[in-house]
Formats: C-alpha cells, sequence, structure tokens
C-alpha cells in the first residue's frame, strides 16, 4: 500500500498504459481522479476502480480545461501527491500523418506538441503548487523520443522533448521535495498500437526488443508506480526505458531477428 492517504491524477487514463496506471495506483491505496478528453472512458476506468476514483474530462491541450480537471479533483479529495502525465494525440488522423516531413502538414506537427508536449508542461504547471508536502510527477515518454526513424518526427521530437522537459521540472522544483521523471516505453500492446500500426510495423517493433515477451500496460504501471512511490525517493531527472532491451543493442540484432524469420 505504498499510496495509502495519497492522491493521484492520471491523464489518458481512460484506455492503455493510463488505465493500467489509476488501476495500480488505487489498488496500492491511491484515491486516483482519472482525466481524459474522452471522459466516458476515464469513467468506465474510475467505476471499475470504485469510490477511490473519479473521473474528470480534460483536453490536456487546453490551459482552462487541465486547470478546471485539477481544481476539480482538489474538490473531491482535498490533496494532491502524484502526478501521471500520460496522454498523447494518437488518433490516426494526427499521428497516423505524421510521415515524411517534406509533405508534413504543420497541423499535424502543432498538435502533436499541442498535447503532447504543452499538456505535459500544464499538467506540471497546475499540479505543482498543490503537492505542499512534496509529491512525484512521471510523464509517459517513449523510446521514439530515444532513437530517431524515417517517420513520426513530430510524435518522436515531442517524446524527445518531454525528456529533456522532466529534468527542468526536476531541477525547479527538487528543493521542495517534487520529483519528476519519465518512462519510456518500446512497443506495449495496447488498443491503440493495434489499430494505429500495420502488422509489418508491428512485427518490425517486436524484432528489435531483446527479450522474447512482449510489454504490457501493466508492465508499465509497474514502473510509474515504483518511480511514483517513495522507494524511487531518490530518483529524479531520469527517463527509464521500458522497452524489453529495444534501445539497449547495436542494429544488427534485429536485422539478425528478420533474417532468422525469413529463413
Ligand atoms: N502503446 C505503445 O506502444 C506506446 C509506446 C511508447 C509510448 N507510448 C505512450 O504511452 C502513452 C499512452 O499510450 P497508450 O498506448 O496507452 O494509448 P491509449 O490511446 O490507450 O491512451 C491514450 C489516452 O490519452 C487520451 N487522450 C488523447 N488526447 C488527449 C488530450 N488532449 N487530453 C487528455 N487525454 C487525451 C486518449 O483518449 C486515450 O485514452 C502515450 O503517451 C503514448 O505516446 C505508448
Amino acid at each position: 500500500m505504498r499510496f495509502r492517504d495519497r492522491v493521484a491524477l492520471v491523464t489518458g487514463g481512460g484506455s492503455g498504459i493510463g488505465a493500467a496506471t489509476a488501476l495500480r495506483l488505487a489498488s496500492e491505496g491511491a484515491r486516483v481522479g482519472v482525466a481524459d478528453i474522452r471522459v466516458e472512458t476515464a469513467w468506465q476506468v474510475a467505476s471499475a476502480i470504485g469510490s477511490a476514483a473519479y473521473a474528470l474530462e480534460c483536453d490536456v491541450a487546453d490551459e482552462g480545461s487541465t486547470a478546471s480537471a485539477v481544481a476539480e479533483l482538489m474538490d473531491r479529495f482535498g490533496r494532491l501527491d502524484v502526478a501521471h502525465s500520460n496522454a498523447a494525440c494518437l488518433e490516426p488522423e494526427v499521428y497516423g500523418r505524421d510521415g515524411d516531413l517534406l509533405d508534413l502538414d504543420v497541423e499535424v506537427w502543432d498538435r502533436t506538441m499541442a498535447v503532447n508536449l504543452r499538456g505535459a508542461m500544464l499538467v506540471v504547471k497546475h499540479t505543482v503548487p498543490h503537492m505542499i508536502e512534496g509529491g512525484a510527477i512521471v510523464v509517459t515518454s517513449s523510446v521514439s523520443g530515444l532513437v530517431g526513424d524515417t517517420d513520426h518526427a513530430a510524435y518522436g521530437t515531442s517524446k524527445s522533448a518531454l525528456n529533456g522537459f522532466i529534468r527542468y521540472v526536476a531541477t525547479m522544483y527538487g528543493s521542495r521535495g517534487i520529483r519528476c521523471n519519465a518512462v519510456a516505453p518500446g512497443l506495449v500492446m495496447t488498443d491503440t498500437a493495434r489499430a494505429v500500426m500495420s502488422p509489418t510495423m508491428l512485427a518490425e517493433k517486436a524484432a528489435e526488443r531483446v527479450l522474447p515477451w512482449a510489454a504490457s500496460p501493466e508492465d508499465v504501471a509497474s514502473v510509474v508506480a515504483f518511480l511514483a512511490s517513495d522507494e524511487a525517493r531518490c530518483i529524479t531527472g531520469q527517463t527509464i526505458a521500458v522497452d524489453g532491451g529495444t534501445t539497449a543493442h547495436r542494429p544488427e540484432h534485429a536485422l539478425r531477428s528478420w533474417k532468422d524469420a525469413a529463413s
């Protein structure tokens, strides 16, 4: 019960990694604000948790919406200790059109940055003032922020910026007992990952891992919970890859996996 008497906010909590984190934190004693732009999915997660959870309608790209969601959470639960800034713009009309830069619609770039990067900044801006007894912020980054690729430059750049952003937050508020870290998942088999990636992309990403098993949303949630807990009290400003070794090896490993699969 590492989160007994603590209150957490999880953005993008209506599905996938955010939902798994909300459930995990609640299972360890936290009261949880499940925030999502799709409030009906946030309610489904909050209902599964019970009276320790409350759904919040929130577009993290919008300052008023984020501020209202945090205010509603404070009204409901009276304190705030943990923020998991996890929402990202993964809609097919944005993420699905984040291809070659030479053809890129600037609106794809702007919406990606607004949700993924500005959203994290707004979560920090509106939660830190309530972290009176210290606190822990965990941002969901991605391996796409650690390496380059031939597509998804807007998404990858937003995640790369988050890896720098968390160091600034850690430095600015460390003296107040507030820690800020990131998790950088590799491929996680969420419904969204299955919907936005082709079978070839999924197979390529699986071949990039060194471990034989795929990460589940719960695997990421357990690392988020660790970073948010007092067990990580001396860790701040760090990005922890939860990627089955995807970023641990030379590219030849993935090429060999492909060759083995073909023969
Ligand atoms: N699934 C993967 O393979 C993978 C890999 C690396 C990183 N990630 C990151 O993990 C996080 C969660 O991804 P997921 O796979 O669980 O996807 P998901 O689609 O299941 O969850 C994302 C949630 O964010 C919500 N959301 C979208 N825009 C929002 C906004 N403007 N304001 C508030 N909520 C909003 C969605 O409604 C959704 O519930 C994202 O930050 C994603 O970039 C995922």
